[in-house]
């Protein structure tokens, strides 16, 4: 069984063999320069473990594995926009580098290479594979056009984020996760039972990324931390602020989230100061832990030997104490 490193170590080797020194260049060279940061490559290390799971072949889902990867980075230079995000992974993102349009069309040229990694596949296992890509790649779509509609609402439901995080993240996780046991030729209820578990791998995964936002560092984290409070994001956090929160606290909240006036710094501390007087980082920790004990109940109904699925685990485990 590979280890969480050596999978990585092999999407990197495959990513840096890439050429996108070609013409023009502001097209390509923002793709080489976002693929060549410092990113976990969660998404192609699930594939490679899923297909690890059932087959010691895993050469076959490595280019599937950077097409996932690459389609990934392709959603970061449009979120980047959206979110109006200047850093990422501790380097200015595509569009404070370059600008919007280069972050605009250098992404959509990686979501057609995206495609072409795919392609590598014989044409029985990729009949099964594109149309789980194609339904996952429209549910981001969904779920970022989610993020951005709740920005300007009030009254959003821990229900309606949950759903929202599903879409623009937890399903990406789970498809690569589902895409890897396909190709290493898992039957379709181990397949079902890893997608599941990457769904709820991807909520715990997300409310970390989005307490993350609030209380990381920085340096470690490698984004602008208040991004989320200033843009009104409703993250669990604000939506459970704003549930719980009582006659001053809530007064003010709403003037913080209702008003422009105030400076980001201002807004932010004092956001987090609602936060940690309302004890959210700990609620946010017992919605993670249930969702963290979900996912282990999906592992465990998996029919393979309890030491491959330990690799699944353990990097679970990892993933929501994460401080990058
Ligand atoms: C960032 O994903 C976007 C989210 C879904 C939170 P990652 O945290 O996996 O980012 P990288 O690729 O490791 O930088
Ligand atoms: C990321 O959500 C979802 C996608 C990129 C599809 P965020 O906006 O929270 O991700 P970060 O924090 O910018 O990485
Ligand atoms: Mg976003
Ligand atoms: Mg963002
Ligand atoms: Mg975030």
């Amino acid at each position: 069984m590979f280890q969480y490193k050596e999978l990585q170590n092999i999407i990197n080797n495959e990513i840096e063999q890439l050429n996108f020194n070609i013409e023009p260049f502001e097209l390509y060279k923002p793709i080489e320069y976002v693929l060549s940061g410092s990113g976990k490559r969660l998404r192609p290390v699930l594939t490679l473990i899923a297909c690890n799971l059932f087959s010691d072949e895993i050469s076959k889902a490595i280019k599937p594995a950077i097409g996932l990867e690459v389609f990934h980075n392709f959603t970061l230079l449009h979120d980047d926009i959206m979110d109006k995000a200047d850093i990422r992974r501790n380097k200015p993102t595509v569009h404070k580098k370059w600008n919007d349009n280069t972050a605009i069309l250098s992404g959509d040229a990686m979501m057609i290479k995206a495609y072409e990694f795919f392609f590598s596949l014989n044409p029985e296992i990729l009949a099964e594979v594109l149309p789980v890509f194609n339904k996952t790649a429209l549910q981001v779509c969904e779920g970022q056009q989610y993020d951005m509609e709740f920005e300007t609402r009030l009254n959003v439901t821990v229900e309606e984020y949950l759903q929202m995080i599903t879409l623009k993240t937890a399903v990406l996780l789970a498809s690569s996760l589902k895409i890897g046991a396909i190709i290493g030729g898992a039957n379709e209820k181990d397949a079902n039972l890893l997608y599941d578990f990457g769904i709820n791998l991807g909520l715990a995964f997300q409310l970390q990324d989005d307490y993350l936002d609030v209380y990381g560092d920085v340096k470690t984290f490698g984004k602008q931390i208040g991004g989320d409070i200033v843009s009104n994001k409703k993250t669990f956090m604000l939506i459970s602020a704003i549930e719980k929160a009582k006659d001053e606290n809530k007064k003010r909240l709403f003037e913080l989230i209702n008003s422009d006036n105030f400076e980001n710094a201002k807004k932010i501390q004092e956001v987090t100061d609602i936060y940690n007087q309302l004890n959210i980082p700990f609620i946010l920790k017992e919605k993670l832990d249930y969702y963290h004990k979900s996912a282990i109940n999906n592992l465990n109904q998996i029919s393979v030997n309890n030491d491959k699925i330990n690799i699944l685990s353990e990097l679970s485990k990892e993933l929501i104490i994460r401080e990058k």
